[in-house]
């Protein structure tokens, strides 16, 4: 990756909950520093404060897997995901609309949930952000990856349609939260769920 015509040795590191517990205080402020803007900005379900509180449940969940992206000794991206729990409010808020393959799977912890993906702002459109998601994917069990994106998030929104997810439900994470799609592709390939 090169940054300014300055080449930028990046390395990725693929992590279990326990390993990433010692990056907690650096994903903080990298959260801080991904989050520091709209649609995120001013609303308290964004705050550092309950992130952490997040992060902290998250590296309870079954099939925690990170994968952290350092340059220079920095952390300067991450992305992590667990095994979807099909009991998940905002998974079951979407019954009506799942295609049956993808409800089926989750009953059978065949889905994983890609939970968060941030890249530091100094470092974004350098490929860090789908080296992280590809390496995270890929050699994990589960047949299908989902996660949730703001509808207004770009170019996140965007970049994951690129990348061959299809949005199968539109709904919001808490009543304070803004409106969210929720996105599945197959874990290996651009295979449509149906
Ligand atoms: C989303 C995010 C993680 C992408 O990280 P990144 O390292 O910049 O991503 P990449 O360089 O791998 O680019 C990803 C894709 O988005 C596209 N892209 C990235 N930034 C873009 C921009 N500003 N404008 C247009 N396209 C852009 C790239 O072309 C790329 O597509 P490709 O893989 O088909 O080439 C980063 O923008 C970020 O941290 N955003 C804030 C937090 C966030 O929204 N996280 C996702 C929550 S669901």
């Amino acid at each position: 990756m090169s940054q300014k015509g300055k080449a930028v040795l990046v390395e990725l590191a693929r992590l279990d909950a326990e390993q990433a517990q010692q990056y907690v205080p650096e994903l903080l402020d990298l959260y801080a520093d991904a989050y520091d803007g709209p649609p995120w900005a001013g609303n308290p379900f964004y705050s550092v404060e309950r992130y952490a509180e997040r992060l902290q449940d998250t590296f309870e969940m079954k099939g925690f897997e990170i994968v952290n992206a350092v340059a220079d000794g920095d952390l300067i991206g991450t992305c992590y995901g667990v095994t979807l729990p099909p009991t998940v409010s905002w998974w079951t808020d979407l019954d009506a609309s799942l295609p049956a393959e993808l409800a089926k799977a989750a009953t059978e912890g065949r889905v994983f949930w890609l939970r968060q993906m941030l890249v530091r702002k100094a470092h974004r459109r350098l490929g860090a952000g789908r080296a992280m998601h590809d390496l995270l994917c890929s050699g994990r069990d589960e047949d299908f990856v989902t996660l949730t994106v703001i509808i207004s998030n770009e170019p996140a929104r965007s970049a994951y349609l690129s990348w061959g997810y299809e949005v199968i439900g539109r709904m919001r994470l808490a009543p304070e939260s803004p409106m969210y799609d929720a996105m599945a592709r197959s874990i290996r390939s651009a295979h449509r769920p149906s």
